[in-house]
């Protein structure tokens, strides 16, 4: 079967040599690949989370539609659409807001910094902080749990969102007792180079360092690299290759033996205008047929527009039966069908076994408990109490706490559970990544069987 792999671009900026390098090149190339399935998209949705400028957002639209089918995606073989062209996308995020914690969202990194910035400014917690950038992860669920994506390719910002997606993914097949989601992965590329800007920072709009990829043309590309800061070593002096952001440029994009020989005529004391010449050249050796194909999609927007029209009906194709399921087993159904049956108790015991806690004191005379599965697994131990009382209010607590509303945060090997945002308990360590989903599910279905109990 083939591995289908969903990534999404924010519409808020226009592309960069360092979008080049980092995303789009490694994307397109992984779409030729016979054995991967691409959904790639325009995160429209996302960008008004940052943006109410229309204009900008009309105008990155294009210009990253453009960019990337320049680059060489063929959307043949791609599905390649806009976030917005596709309503089950907010649908299913409400399906998914309404069982998300809001504990997990409270620990996103991006809403925490908000708040965190906020506290250092001595402003209230929240203040300026739109629902939007709090719901964030839960609409980047959905785009990905609706296509049953496999990989999602993410920078390592993003990871927190994938693990998040799995989250949700797994809380909804385990409350309907089927799988309707895949479970994603994030797919970091250790290979992929990350480009340093012009001040030797990574190259990003937000530090203002961006090297342009089709904007302004040659003129701008060669006028900007001109502008890499270098230090003020003379020609004929030696220039150290591994300390200078002209050498990583260049040697993301050419091969290992011009690389080599740019290595060593930096050695030998090329100056650094002339170094940025051969840089310059080498890049837009790459670019300019690029560059040409990206001007005369600019030039026919209506040729793009049909493109994501028929991108978005086969993303469709795929979502919308899927949405069909969902609607039926929530109980949004017509009312000409059956009921849904009310008998069944959910997450019965299994013959008479339960869950149950087991209290020790450890070694240094601290009071701490494992929480078993019925079956007798370890599926928790809680953090070391000096009082036996609150580690008695502690299992209280957790008896009536019930899967729904327990904040899980999600190791790469093990959880933890976390209750007013501190970690009061934790799982042992899995094997792997599936050995914890595993895990997840059974911690889940013990806790709702404790919550029954009570
Ligand atoms: N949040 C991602 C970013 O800023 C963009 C994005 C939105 C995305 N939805 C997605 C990425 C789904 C992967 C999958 O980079």
């Amino acid at each position: 079967m083939n591995t289908r792999v969903l990534t999404g671009i924010t519409t808020t900026g226009t592309p960069h040599l360092g979008n080049y390098v980092g995303a789009i090149r490694p994307a397109v190339e992984a779409s030729r690949r016979d054995d991967v399935d691409a959904f790639y998209f325009m995160a429209d949705y996302h960008a008004l989370i940052k943006s109410d400028d229309a204009a900008r957002i009309e105008r990155s639209r294009l210009e990253i539609a453009a960019t990337w089918l320049a680059a060489g995606l063929d959307p043949q073989r791609v599905t390649f659409y806009r976030q917005s062209d596709i309503p089950e996308i907010p649908e299913l995020t409400w399906f998914l807001t309404c069982i998300a914690s809001k504990g997990m969202l409270n620990r996103a990194h991006a809403y925490k910094a908000a708040v965190d910035k906020n506290a250092a400014a001595g402003e209230d917690a929240d203040a300026g902080i739109t629902a939007g950038l709090y719901m964030y992860p839960v609409l980047m669920a959905a785009d990905i749990l609706a296509f049953d994506a496999n990989q999602v390719p993410v920078g390592r910002d993003q990871i927190q969102h994938i693990e998040m997606a799995r989250d949700l993914g797994q809380r909804f097949n385990h409350l309907h007792g089927h799988e309707f989601f895949v479970l994603p992965e994030a797919l970091i590329e250790e290979q992929v180079a990350t480009l340093p800007g012009l001040d030797g920072r990574k190259m990003s709009k937000s530090y203002d360092n961006t090297i342009p990829l089709f904007a302004g043309g040659k003129k701008q590309l060669r006028e900007t690299i001109m502008r890499i800061v270098t230090d003020s070593r003379l020609p004929g002096e030696p220039k150290d290759p591994d300390d200078c952001a002209l050498f990583t440029i260049f040697r993301a994009f050419a091969s290992e033996a011009e690389t080599a020989a740019f290595r060593q005529a930096l050695l030998d004391g090329i100056g650094w205008g002339e170094a940025k010449q051969v840089l310059y050249e080498r890049i837009e050796a790459d670019v300019a047929p690029m560059r040409e194909r990206y001007e005369a999609l600019m030039a026919d927007p209506a040729a793009i527009e049909a493109i994501l029209q028929q991108g978005a009906q086969k993303a469709r194709a795929i979502a919308a039966p899927k949405i069909v399921a969902l609607r039926d087993v929530l109980g949004l159904r017509a009312m000409t069908t059956a009921p849904a049956r009310t008998d069944q108790p959910k997450a019965a015991p299994k013959q008479g076994k339960v869950p149950r806690f087991a209290s020790f004191r450890d070694a240094d005379g601290s009071f701490r408990f494992r929480l078993f599965s019925a079956e007798g697994e370890e599926l928790l131990l809680s953090k070391p109490f000096a009082d036996p009382k609150a580690a008695g209010a502690l299992q209280k607590q957790l008896k009536t706490l019930g899967a729904a509303a327990a904040v899980l945060q999600i190791q790469p090997l093990g959880m933890s559970l976390e209750l007013d945002g501190e970690a009061v308990a934790r799982t042992p360590d899995y094997r792997d990544g599936q050995a914890r989903d595993g895990a997840l599910a059974q911690l889940r279905d013990a806790l709702d069987q404790l919550a029954a109990q009570e």
